[in-house]
């Protein structure tokens, strides 16, 4: 994880946000190759999810809603997490994770080594819960009744709305409604990097079905299955990408099946994704609290009924994580140690970088690269060795750097060169585009 961090902050993936100020713990800022990195695996979910599908339509809709949407979804009420305070260092930490959390006096100790097992002098309190959603207040009166909460996920916007958007789309059940955006939860520890924060952008769809028992079964396995094959979409490897049905007694109580998508970090097996089948839960509270029909009549049989749900919703910064600790390799290079981003072509955040050999070259390599730009995400890079400008552009993932030499100007020729093979041969500068949309 250690060397994950380091080279994310090195070339511009993910910095701590607000660094200059001491940081702010469980927040995250993207930098350039980070924030491209990003909108790729996005573009990714969106196209299989949405684009490329007759039956899911896309929304997006506001962070902050009316507070009975959380009262109804049951996140006003249950929405926490178990915690205990350390009287000796005065450190919170969730209940559930004391094995995993480091004393935040002696690093070497866990928490629960400290206090627990009594190798340190932490004392814990009795466990409390603590509830996760960020409270602010709407409009210029700070008072209960203008109280309203960062939403914690943003599926319930879409049930909220399912209606409208049932009738806009004209779309029959079985259909999807997906978003992607921005959730926030206040968590007690937020930790291993990216993995648990307190802001972070969720990928959720809500597939709306017949109420009846059987259809949730086949739709839930349905999406089980297509969600696992996403991530293999994604590059990542199989053997570290697992599925985890819950157990009985782990479901929420309107759940009648949950499965996660985990994925074997350097910090053990954590899900990634959840796919839940929520029954008919969810549209039935909002009706409920809201007193609005969210009902769905079907015009073929003349039947109306409240649509059962199955829901696959992960996170887009678990997903990068992922996909970066999964692309992260060391290759020994004439006794040096090379690191390089496997990342799938797809979704490398470069496709392409053009080096001329010699600044004297720079006018005509700035030339291809510029018409290359729209196509392509490309980078131009004259600064350095052409050894030392492979070793940044293998950090960052790039799948090919292309290099403008003085014979260039001759024979119209440039040298390609293939991340992971690191091998090099001269192609026709007017074949290269063609090149590059045949191998990424
Ligand atoms: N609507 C269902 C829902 O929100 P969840 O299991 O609480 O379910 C879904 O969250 C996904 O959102 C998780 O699998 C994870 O990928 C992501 N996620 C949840 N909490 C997160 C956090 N604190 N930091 C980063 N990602 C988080």
């Amino acid at each position: 994880m250690e060397k994950l961090v380091s080279l994310a902050k090195r070339r511009g993936f993910i910095f701590q946000s607000s660094e200059i100020y001491g940081g702010i713990n469980g927040f995250w800022d993207y930098g350039p190759v980070g924030v491209e990195l990003r909108n790729n695996i996005k573009k990714f979910w969106w196209d299989q999810m949405v684009r490329l599908r007759d039956d899911v339509v896309g929304v997006d809709t506001s962070i902050l809603c009316h507070p009975k949407t959380w009262v109804a979804s049951g996140h006003v009420d249950c929405f926490s997490d178990p915690m205990v305070d350390c009287k000796v260092c005065k450190g919170r930490f969730r209940a559930d994770h004391l094995d995993a959390i480091p004393c935040l006096q002696k690093p070497s100790l866990t928490v629960q080594k400290c206090a627990i097992d009594k190798k340190g002098p932490g004392e814990l309190t009795e466990v409390r819960q603590f509830n996760l959603m960020f409270e602010t207040y709407v409009g210029a009166i700070q008072d209960e009744a203008s109280k309203a909460y960062l939403r914690p996920e943003t599926c319930q916007s879409i049930f909220t709305q399912f209606k409208n958007i049932q009738i806009v789309s004209r779309q029959k059940i079985p259909f999807g409604i997906a978003q992607i955006g921005k959730s926030f939860r206040n968590e007690i520890t937020p930790r291993n990097f990216i993995f648990r924060s307190r802001e972070f952008e969720q990928m959720e769809m809500e597939f709306f079905l017949r109420p009846e028992e059987k259809e949730g079964e086949k739709w839930y396995e349905y999406w089980v299955e297509k969600r696992f094959q996403w991530f293999l979409g994604l590059g990542i490897k199989p053997e570290r990408l697992r599925k985890r049905e819950h157990h009985k007694d782990e479901l929420a109580h309107y759940a009648k099946g949950c499965t996660d998508i985990e994925y074997e970090f350097p910090f053990g097996f954590s899900e990634l994704e959840g796919i839940a089948n929520r029954g008919t839960w969810d549209l039935s509270q909002h009706m409920k609290f809201s007193g609005k029909d969210l009902s769905y009549f079907d015009d073929e049989t003349k039947e109306k009924y409240v649509p059962g749900v199955v829901e696959t919703s992960l996170g887009v910064d678990r997903t990068l994580l992922t996909v970066f600790a999964d692309a992260y390799a060391e290759d020994e290079v004439d006794g040096e140690t090379r690191v390089v981003m496997r990342f799938a072509p797809h979704i490398a955040p470069i496709k392409v970088a053009v080096f001329p050999l010699s600044k004297k070259l720079s006018e005509p390599a700035s030339k291809l690269e510029k018409d290359l730009r729209q196509k392509f995400t490309t980078d131009f890079d004259d600064v350095g060795s052409i050894g030392k400008r492979y070793r940044r552009h293998d950090e960052i993932g790039t799948p090919y750097c292309l290099t403008y030499d003085f014979d260039s100007e001759n024979d119209k020729q440039v040298t390609i060169r293939n991340r992971d093979t690191m091998q090099q041969e001269r192609i026709a500068i007017d074949q290269v585009k063609r090149y590059l949309e045949e191998h990424l």
